[in-house]
């Protein structure tokens, strides 16, 4: 839940730095990042999926949607693994931060025609084909540059993944990909077959996010190690590489279970060993994309309290509400999935006894609501510091302007230094956009 440099003793701090420093520092809210702590999460996937596949493994591309900005794409370039983009403002930032293009994974339901341009145009690796639309598209631009364009097929394996309806993608009635159970995935594989300009490597799936159980993605890997077969049988060659997405989950609140690279890469490996046996197959290139699992629990968010108010309710009880300077625009989390987190006083240790209390943002709105029940000290008031931890994944990555909020700053912490990756938005900034 709370990155691995982080100390919570008489105030929270981070790499040596005090909450209270970071706040005078930075201001609030911001959003601070454990390097350190990054960095060996990414190295822990990649390990955890070479020694599990051994000389079968691919390649863990780090999903770009869950965090990222240019310094970050720096860090990925230099540990040394890929990266999935789904836009093409996300495939510049990589650009932007040097990553090899031939690392880069190119993902997304309704690619423009300039994205797949630009995508072939700079070498990425592989394209990940999501409508038969994209198909033709991809060849044309393969063919304008002359290349042959690496393409993978995203896939619905038709999984009810445990997860929220929102964040699962593998079910039957979502917008990506092909469906094996209705036919449409073969349909697209003998239709991609026909353009010399793209090369099949294999197939895709990412059957949804926040999942904390291996046997969604064992069943996905069985579903297309299946249709990897029936490729066999139908044009005797085997496809080489096999994507099993992402979506592994990460705790949130103290107690929450996490999934362990190294648990999910030998569960997963199994499952591709046992039915590529079964299908008599060899085992593809396995390639994995943890967005959340890398980046969520490296970063925290911290605010200052503006208000405490006390509300009596109809049935005569209290609630406590505390107003922190944020809310839905840089977590929107909460009102969108039912998100829960944890929140704790991060600029000292409190005695008080504790109480009820509902964490609400500063936007104009009942339903910005961070924390819906949490027991804080009945002694938090205006100007402490309050810190919510696991904010890392879709927090500012999903952050909005909304009541022109200026988006909060990314800081860095690492060996004691903190410096800011990502600046703070102005009101200037907003108002560059007016005409
Ligand atoms: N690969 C593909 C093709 C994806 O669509 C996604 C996430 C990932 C990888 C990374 O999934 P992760 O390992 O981060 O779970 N905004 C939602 C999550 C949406 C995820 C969309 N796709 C949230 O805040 O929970």
């Amino acid at each position: 839940m709370w990155s691995s440099s982080i100390s919570l003793g008489d105030e929270l701090s981070i790499s040596g730095i005090t909450a209270t420093d970071l706040a005078r520092e930075f201001g609030t809210p911001v959003f601070i990042m454990d390097e350190a702590d990054f960095r060996s999460r990414a190295k822990n996937w990649d390990s955890a999926l070479k020694s599990a596949f051994g000389s079968n493994s691919g390649t863990v591309y780090y999903a770009a949607k869950a965090f990222i900005c240019t310094e970050v794409a720096r860090w990925i370039k230099d540990i040394g693994i890929g990266i999935d983009v789904c836009t093409g403002g996300e495939l510049a930032v990589a650009l932007a931060g040097e990553i090899d293009p031939s690392t880069i994974q190119v993902h997304g339901n309704n690619k423009s025609v300039a994205e797949i341009d630009r995508a072939v145009s700079v070498g990425v690796g592989n394209i990940v084909i999501d409508s038969l639309f994209e198909i033709e598209r991809v060849a044309a631009a393969a063919a304008k540059y002359g290349k042959i364009q690496k393409v993978l097929l995203r896939l619905t394996p038709g999984i009810e993944a445990h997860t929220h309806e929102f964040i699962a993608t593998a079910h039957e009635d979502v917008k990506f990909g092909f469906s094996i159970a209705s036919g449409a995935a073969w349909n697209a594989i003998e239709e991609v077959r026909k353009f010399p300009s793209i090369d099949l490597r294999g197939l895709h799936a990412h059957i949804g996010s926040q999942i904390l159980d291996t046997e969604s993605f064992e069943i996905s890997a069985e579903r297309l190690i299946s249709l990897l077969g029936k490729y066999r049988d139908a044009f005797g060659v085997e496809l080489p590489e096999l994507d099993l997405g992402g979506g592994y989950g990460i705790h949130y609140l103290p107690g929450d279970e996490e999934l362990e690279p190294a648990v999910a890469m030998n569960a997963l490996a199994n499952a591709v060993a046992a039915n590529c046996a079964l299908n008599k197959l060899k085992i593809p290139r396995i390639s994995v994309e943890p967005g959340r699992a890398i980046v969520g629990p490296t970063m925290f968010t911290l605010y200052e309290v503006g208000t405490v108010k006390d509300v009596n309710l109809e049935n005569g009880d209290n609630r406590r509400y505390i107003s922190i300077d944020g809310g839905m625009s840089e977590n929107i989390r909460p009102a969108l999935y039912g998100a829960k987190y944890t929140a704790i006083l991060a600029n000292r240790k409190s005695t008080a006894a504790l109480t009820s209390s509902r964490l609400v943002g500063k936007h104009c709105e009942t339903g910005d609501i961070l924390i819906r029940e949490i027991d804080l000290a009945s002694d938090i008031e205006p100007g402490d510091l309050l810190a919510t931890p696991a904010t890392g994944a879709y927090g500012r990555s999903m952050a909005s302007n909304y009541n022109h909020v200026p988006r909060p700053p990314v800081v860095a912490v690492n060996n004691g230094n903190a410096r800011i990756i990502v600046r703070r938005e102005t009101e200037t900034d907003l108002l560059g956009l007016d005409i």
